[in-house]
């Protein structure tokens, strides 16, 4: 039976991969040796033991402080090694971030076929955000099948002269994982949210990590949600700190303290999910969150100046605000004072996929490797 490889490194492809490896795992026409390259730890492990998967491979690449260099060398090297030991007859990467496009090279390197997972998303801009929208577009150049969410991101790919018989519109797998946790009620491990949950009152869920928000955006960020808890008493705002402690040293010092403002660690993704649900506004920079949160009606103001998820601005329930303070401000007290502002946007839309995005994913592996047949695409 041919061996399909998926290879990742971080919380958001681990979320996106794990649907794959369950229907890879489940397949009678395929198998499956699941390779980590460690770029993120703790934060990557939460989502493997979530998902119960154990890697056959783990690269444990990360350095406090690595740079874009360290991660892409390390994965390189480390892949280097396990492909000259033994070959798989295909690679799946996830994504944008290094690990993938660095784990995308090395499979290239050694005459893989590489099969790209998310496949086609483009901001315009090559250096926001900063470097996915580099190492997607690396990642496209040398993959073999290409997995669209959407038929805009296929539209990319076709713009760019890749050919329509190597593309495959699956959905997101993102929305697969999300309906596999969410409306579960899983238990928070942190007493405070167990608490708020009760409570009924009102939450602001902020996330931030992007590495072009880092420094001066990001203190822009905290400076903001500071005097969003001043100002809205009512309100509580959730902010699950990334890892990253440039992240926290930005944001952190301007909220501590405050009776309103709950700091936690990064949440389990069931955790999270739940507290996707339980959110009145979702404030963030991260990729995923953009596509969950609209699945689940919830309006998103995105810290960024602009994304390679249109679909859900189109559909109005994102809307980009970047990361000056008083926009940041002005923006959340409209929907919390206006429910005209709120009803605009508080629409459920699902442009990011079905659920099926896995089981798309491994009939278009299974014809790649001539041993089964595509299924029919997500939005036909
Ligand atoms: C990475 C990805 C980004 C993705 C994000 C998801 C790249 C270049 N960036 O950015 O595309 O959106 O993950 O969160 O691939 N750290 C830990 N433990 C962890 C995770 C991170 O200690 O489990 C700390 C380390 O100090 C590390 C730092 O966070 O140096 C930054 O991690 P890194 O993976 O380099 O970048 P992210 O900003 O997480
Ligand atoms: N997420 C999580 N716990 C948290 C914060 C986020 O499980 O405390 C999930 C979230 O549901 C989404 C993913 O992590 O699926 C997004 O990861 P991140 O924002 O780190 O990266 P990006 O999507 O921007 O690449």
């Amino acid at each position: 039976m041919p061996v399909v490889m998926p290879i990742f490194g971080t919380r958001p492809e681990a979320i996106k991969m794990a649907p794959i490896v369950t229907a890879l795992e489940e397949s009678p026409l395929l198998d499956c040796v699941v390779a980590v390259t460690g770029q993120h730890r703790e934060m990557l492990d939460q989502v493997n033991d979530l998902f119960g998967i154990s890697p056959d491979h783990d690269l444990n690449i990360l350095q406090q402080g690595q740079s874009l260099s360290d991660i892409m060398t390390r994965t390189v090297d480390g892949l280097n090694r396990i492909f000259q030991d033994s070959k798989p007859d295909a690679v799946i990467v996830q994504g944008d971030t290094t690990t993938s496009t660095a784990a995308a090279i090395a499979a290239f390197y050694h005459g893989i076929p590489v099969v790209h997972a998310e496949a086609g998303l483009r901001s315009g801009d090559l250096f926001s955000p900063f470097p996915e929208e580099a190492n997607r577009k690396i990642t496209s150049q040398i993959t073999s099948l290409h997995l669209a969410p959407t038929s805009t991101s296929k539209a990319n790919l076709l713009a760019e002269g890749i050919s329509e018989a190597d593309i495959v519109v699956t959905g997101n797998t993102v929305i697969d994982a999300l309906l596999t946790t969410v409306g579960k009620e899983i238990p928070f491990s942190d007493p405070a949210l167990e608490e708020l949950a009760s409570s009924g009152r009102k939450v602001l869920l902020v996330t931030t990590h992007r590495r072009e928000n880092q420094g001066g955006a990001m203190q822009d960020i905290g400076r903001a949600l500071a005097r969003i808890a001043d100002a809205e008493p009512e309100l509580t705002i959730v902010l699950p700190a990334h890892k990253n402690p440039v992240v926290r040293e930005a944001v952190l010092p301007s909220i501590e303290g405050k009776a309103n403002v709950i700091v936690t660690e990064p949440l389990a993704y069931g955790e999270f999910t739940r507290m996707l649900s339980l959110a009145h506004i979702v404030l963030t920079d991260s990729g995923g969150v953009q596509e969950e949160a609209p699945s689940l009606g919830k309006p998103v103001l995105v810290m960024r100046e602009n994304t390679e998820r249109p679909e859900a601005v189109v559909a109005g329930t994102v809307r980009l605000i970047g990361t000056d303070e008083d926009r940041i401000v002005s923006e959340v007290a409209e929907l919390l004072h206006s429910q005209a502002a709120f009803d605009a946007m508080a629409n459920a839309v699902n442009p990011y996929g079905d659920g099926k995005a896995a089981e798309r994913t491994v009939a278009a592996v299974a014809q790649l490797l001539g041993v089964g047949q595509r299924t029919a695409e997500f939005g036909l």
